[in-house]
């Protein structure tokens, strides 16, 4: 194998987040507005056979993880097509999904006989009218649907993701913890951050790790779950186990020091961090007509290691500095 992709502060980069489309079915308030329009042209996106070069580069590289997400990953039409083909790459990484679970009825399945092998399923509450008030869709019963043909297509453990807001859904930790425990999910509280569309994300407002915390603490006892690795979330025993749960401290005790991670938009712009001001543009290099096969993977590579080189030490989201990225979340792909 070549060098593997390490940057300046010798973190080596195994795991690339590849948004599918910035297309989204739901509207959730904290990532893209109700009345979002601002979709990138068709032609920008990256075709199949575009990414699997990037893929096929990357996993030579060292890349052992890949990360489909969006928008909405499954609204990508031929997405059962991208899981089969990233699992017939000579260097065949682990394939997961982070997706908001409505097309799991139909998806799951075909998903995992393609080689789909984890997937994490979006869910911030367990009341049917905060989730309709919150994505401005009324599509709880499907989130559900999805979760229970992801157990049975064999995709488990499913991972569920749930964003706490401030007198919004604060008060289901516990509740959401109950549930996740009593159907089989690990459940992960990820802590909101800078990335909403409005820009009114607070840190003096935000529901952070410690209070998710002490919120779960008041009905079940946690104790640490040791070796965390580059893994983003905090693992809890629940009860003394086998149950865990992981709070995910993205602002308030930042894991850019065990950092792994790039990210490839849609569009086919490299970016070494959620929070990067700067993104490096591959899909250039994909369609320079100039170049030659040979020539073209040399140059996907060349600048996978420069964004790479140029990761900072850390997000920055507690600088005094920071400016928000302008793309949101959705088109970044989280
Ligand atoms: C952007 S979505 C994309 C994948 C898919 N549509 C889904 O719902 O999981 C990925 C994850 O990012 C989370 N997310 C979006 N905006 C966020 C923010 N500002 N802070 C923390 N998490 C956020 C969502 O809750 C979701 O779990």
């Amino acid at each position: 194998m070549s060098e593997p992709l390490v940057d300046t502060f010798g973190r080596v980069h195994r795991d690339l987040r590849v948004s599918l489309t910035d297309r989204c079915n739901l509207r959730c308030a904290y990532c893209m507005p109700n009345d979002f329009a601002d979709w990138l042209p068709g032609p920008e996106l990256l075709t199949t056979d575009e990414l699997m070069l990037v893929l096929d580069v990357a996993t030579g590289l060292g890349i052992d993880g890949v990360r489909l997400t969006g928008g909405e990953p499954l609204l990508r039409a031929d997405v059962v097509d991208v899981v089969r083909r990233i699992s017939a790459l000579p260097k065949a990484p682990e394939i997961s999904v982070t997706t908001n679970g409505l097309k799991l009825t139909r998806l799951a399945q075909p998903l995992r006989d393609a080689g789909l092998r984890r997937v994490n399923v979006s869910l911030d509450t367990l009341d049917r009218d905060r989730f309709k008030a919150l994505t401005f869709r009324d599509r709880h019963d499907d989130v559900l649907a999805g979760i229970r043909a992801a157990q049975a297509a064999g995709l488990a453990p499913v991972k569920v993701n749930a964003v706490l807001m401030r007198g919004v859904n604060d008060d289901e930790a516990p509740a959401l913890l109950r549930r996740a425990l009593d159907e089989g999910w690990r459940l992960r509280f990820i802590e909101q951050m800078p990335l909403d569309p409005s820009g009114i994300w607070l840190r003096s407002t935000m529901i952070t790790a410690d209070d998710v915390f002490a919120a779960l603490s008041e009905h079940y006892t946690l104790t640490p779950v040791p070796s965390r690795g580059s893994a983003p979330a905090e693992e809890f025993y629940v009860d003394g186990g086998p149950g865990t749960v992981g709070i995910i401290a993205s602002v308030t005790r930042p894991f850019c020091a065990a950092c792994d991670r790039l990210r490839l938009t849609a569009d086919g712009q490299l970016r070494n961090c959620l929070f990067a001001r700067d993104e490096l543009d591959l899909r250039v290099a994909l369609r320079d007509e100039a170049l030659d096969d040979d020539a073209r993977r040399a140059e996907v590579e060349r600048r996978l290691r420069l964004v790479v080189h140029d990761k900072l030490p850390g997000h920055g989201i507690n600088d005094l500095n920071f400016i928000q990225p302008t793309r949101p979340m959705s088109a970044i792909g989280g």
